[in-house]
Order: structure tokens, then C-alpha cells, then sequence
């Protein structure tokens, strides 16, 4: 009877102990779940928020854009043209190094084209502007002189016709160096300078124009000479993007 009551304690033990074991593990297997499915809802929670600060950046950039896009967000391509008389009223002549005197620019895209250029030579870069400001008649006649020296094909993918030109705009430089003879040619993608300005022009607010895949979309063919004032945060946000000018005005 004694060994009855003993067997029957043990197993009243036995049977409790395997019952709070349960209730241990099925604890444990819920507070698993709670945790993944909280993990799982701070990650939703927080690529909720990365869209909405981006869509937001791109908000705040859009309307940069809109509210400049008759000064440093001008667009100026194929299908948007200027006046005729369209001179910017503010041209200055940058103090950096260049092919030639009588290079003008616009005031407001200056200022950040001598620091590129000093902060550029420190790092052991010479860049040398080639071109700037250039009048609607100066374009005529250097698409004229191109459709001569180089036909119709190379004229329309790398020369603007008049009033279609962002040097008109005094916003636009072309750029290159030494070693390549101070040529605007392909092979400024290359040298040191271009690569350098490639890596770096958005920093000063410039961005490259042209690039090599978005040909259909600018018009034109890849140019690693020539960059355009837009200002630091159109140029941060184009460069960080991958974007072209015309992808802001959509
Ligand atoms: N080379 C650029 C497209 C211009 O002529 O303005
Ligand atoms: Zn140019």
C-alpha cells in the first residue's frame, strides 16, 4: 500500500513536472514568434519610413528645381530653347587657369568653379576651362563651321544649334587638361582631371551633362568635358541618383 502511494506521488510529480515543461516550451516557442514577428514589424516600420524620407528628398529637390528653373535649374536641351537675346546680366570672367582669356561665366556658378578648381589642383589635378559663356550667334556659327568640318552626324550628337546651347545659360564650362593636348575629346574620361571631376564636380555644385547612358535621353553623346551649374543640392542629389537634369522636370 506504502509503495502504492509513493508510485502514485511520483507520478503526480511526474505528470506536474511534464506539464510545467509544456507550458515552459510553448512560452518560449510563443515569445520566439512575438519577437520575430516584432523584428519583422520593425523592419516594415523602418523601410516605410527610408521611402518616405526619400520620396520626400526627392519632393524637396523637385521643388528646388521648380523654384529655380529660371536660374540655376534652367533646362535648356533639344526641344527647350532660349531667346535669341538671352545674355545672363551677372558674367564674370573665373580666375582659373584656361586656354584663353574672355571666358565668361555667370556669377553664380563662379564662385564654386574657382574653389573645384583650386581644391582640384591641391589634389594634384590641372584642370583647364576650355569654354563658358558663348553667345546665341557665337553657337550659330560653331555649328555652322562643325557641319562643314564634320558632317551632319557628329554635328547634331555633340553641337547644339543656337539658342539651344547651356553655354548660352553662362552655367556651362567645358573642361580638359594637358595631357590630352587641352582637346574636349572622349579621352577626358581617362586622365586623372576627368576622372577626378567624374567623382567630385557635384561637390561644388556641377554636375556632368552628358552622360554615356542616357544618350536617348539627352540628346546628345557622352561629353566628359562638359558640366553644368545647378547649384549643391540639385547636383548632390543627380549625382547620388544617377539622374540627368530632365529626370527633375518630370
Ligand atoms: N556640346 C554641347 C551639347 C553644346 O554645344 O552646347
Ligand atoms: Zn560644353
Amino acid at each position: 500500500m506504502k509503495q502504492k502511494k509513493v508510485y502514485n506521488t511520483i507520478g503526480v510529480i511526474l505528470l506536474f513536472g511534464g506539464f510545467l515543461l509544456f507550458c515552459g516550451v510553448k512560452n518560449l516557442v510563443q515569445a520566439k514568434e512575438l519577437a520575430t514577428n516584432s523584428q519583422v514589424l520593425e523592419q516594415e516600420i523602418s523601410t516605410v519610413s527610408n521611402e518616405e524620407e526619400v520620396d520626400m528628398e526627392l519632393n524637396r529637390i523637385k521643388e528646388l528645381v521648380k523654384n529655380n528653373k529660371n536660374g540655376i535649374a534652367k533646362l535648356v536641351n533639344k526641344e527647350n530653347g532660349l531667346k535669341s537675346s538671352y545674355e545672363p546680366s551677372d558674367l564674370v570672367e573665373p580666375n582659373v587657369n584656361s586656354i584663353k582669356n574672355n571666358i565668361y561665366l555667370s556669377k553664380s556658378a563662379t564662385n564654386d568653379l574657382e574653389k573645384m578648381f583650386k581644391e582640384a589642383k591641391e589634389e594634384g589635378m590641372n584642370l583647364y576651362l576650355i569654354s563658358g559663356y558663348r553667345s546665341s550667334s557665337y553657337q550659330a556659327k560653331l555649328y555652322s563651321n562643325s557641319l562643314i568640318r564634320k558632317g551632319k552626324e557628329y554635328t547634331q550628337k555633340y553641337v547644339s544649334k543656337a539658342n539651344h546651347s547651356e553655354h548660352q545659360t553662362g552655367l556651362a564650362v567645358d573642361i580638359s587638361a594637358k595631357s590630352i593636348g587641352y582637346q574636349l575629346s572622349q579621352s577626358f574620361e581617362t586622365t586623372k582631371e576627368g576622372k577626378w571631376l567624374e567623382k567630385n564636380a557635384h561637390k561644388y555644385g556641377f554636375i556632368l551633362r552628358y552622360k554615356k547612358d542616357r544618350v536617348e535621353d539627352t540628346g546628345y553623346g557622352f561629353e566628359p568635358w562638359h558640366f553644368r551649374y545647378v547649384g549643391y543640392d540639385i547636383a548632390k542629389y543627380i549625382y547620388e541618383n544617377d539622374l540627368i537634369l530632365e529626370d527633375l522636370y518630370k
